[in-house]
């Protein structure tokens, strides 16, 4: 049975921690659905650690549907929410056809919005017309050219700016908040402050749970692993020294074997050949 946004949020009331993990593809939503994960992220940070761009502003609703429906057609039990991307949520219309092209054709039971105060009408359209929506304060993202890709809310004023957001969040319908690189200190006390679970990411043990990108929990990328990132694999390594033996063994002639391989009736093989060469002959 799917998980529902009723379920998480029990989980919030029960004391159990929630773990969210980002998954763009089928291998990847089967694999955290055996393991386990309640609550499954189409992020779109599927631009940087799939599509290779630098930053999440060039991902598209396109992009985002073609994952999300990647995987929403193999997962079966965990809640699957997607990430609204840039400019598409801009106006309480755009959220609105955002939304149903993100549900009707991407699958997902939820949606993630980034910002507080500024998109509270946007939230509050998406709940009345029946969406589960989720907030996203704190390091934005999508506004990393305005606010930097650092730690947010360090100053009582925007830490207060933060609170406010999030209260603001739960009031407009929100069903779960992330808090992105903020002070530990302060998303505990906003994960106290509302009745909503609380992910975190770089954001301290003190919220109601976690949430991490794939790539960087498994070690996909050589590259140093983000402070806020803890790895538990190193399946980059471990994949190229599978494809690097692969290519040795081709170059050697050893791959494939009898054993990947199919015979045929050498009488077969004979006629076929022997026709053709007739046929070459005139
Ligand atoms: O896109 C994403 O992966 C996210 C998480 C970092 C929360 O929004």
């Amino acid at each position: 049975m799917r998980r529902t946004i009723a379920d998480v949020q029990k989980m919030k009331r029960m004391g159990e921690r929630i773990s969210m993990l980002t998954v763009y593809d089928c291998a990847s939503a089967l694999i955290a659905e055996r393991a386990g994960v309640p609550m499954l992220l189409v992020g779109d940070s599927l631009g940087m650690v799939m599509l290779g761009y630098d930053t999440t502003l060039p991902v598209t609703l396109d992009d985002m549907v073609r994952h999300a429906a990647a995987v929403t057609r193999v997962s079966r039990e965990a809640l699957v929410v997607g990430d609204l991307p840039f400019m598409t949520y801009a106006t309480t219309q755009d959220a609105v056809t955002s939304a149903r092209r993100m549900m009707q054709e991407g699958g997902v039971q939820a949606l993630k919005l980034e910002g507080g105060a500024a998109i509270l009408p946007q939230f509050r359209r998406l709940v009345e017309l029946g969406v589960p929506v989720m907030g996203h304060l704190g390091l934005t993202p999508q506004s990393q050219h305005q606010i930097g890709l650092r730690v947010q809310a360090k100053r009582a004023a925007e830490a207060r700016r933060l609170l406010e957001d999030a209260l603001a969040l739960e009031t407009a319908g929100a069903f779960a908040l992330v808090l992105e690189l903020v002070p530990a200190p302060l998303a505990e006390a906003v994960s106290k402050r509302v009745s909503i679970p609380v992910i975190g990411i770089g954001a301290g043990a003190g919220c109601d749970g976690q949430v991490q990108v794939w790539h960087d929990l498994l070690g996909l990328f050589e590259e140093k692993t983000p402070r806020h990132a803890r790895r538990y694999a190193s399946i980059g390594t471990a994949m190229e020294n599978a494809v690097r033996a692969y290519v040795a063994d081709v170059r050697a002639g050893s791959f494939p074997s009898a054993a990947q391989s199919t015979v045929m009736d050498e009488a077969e093989l004979a006629a076929a050949l022997d026709a053709v060469s007739a046929k070459d002959r005139g």
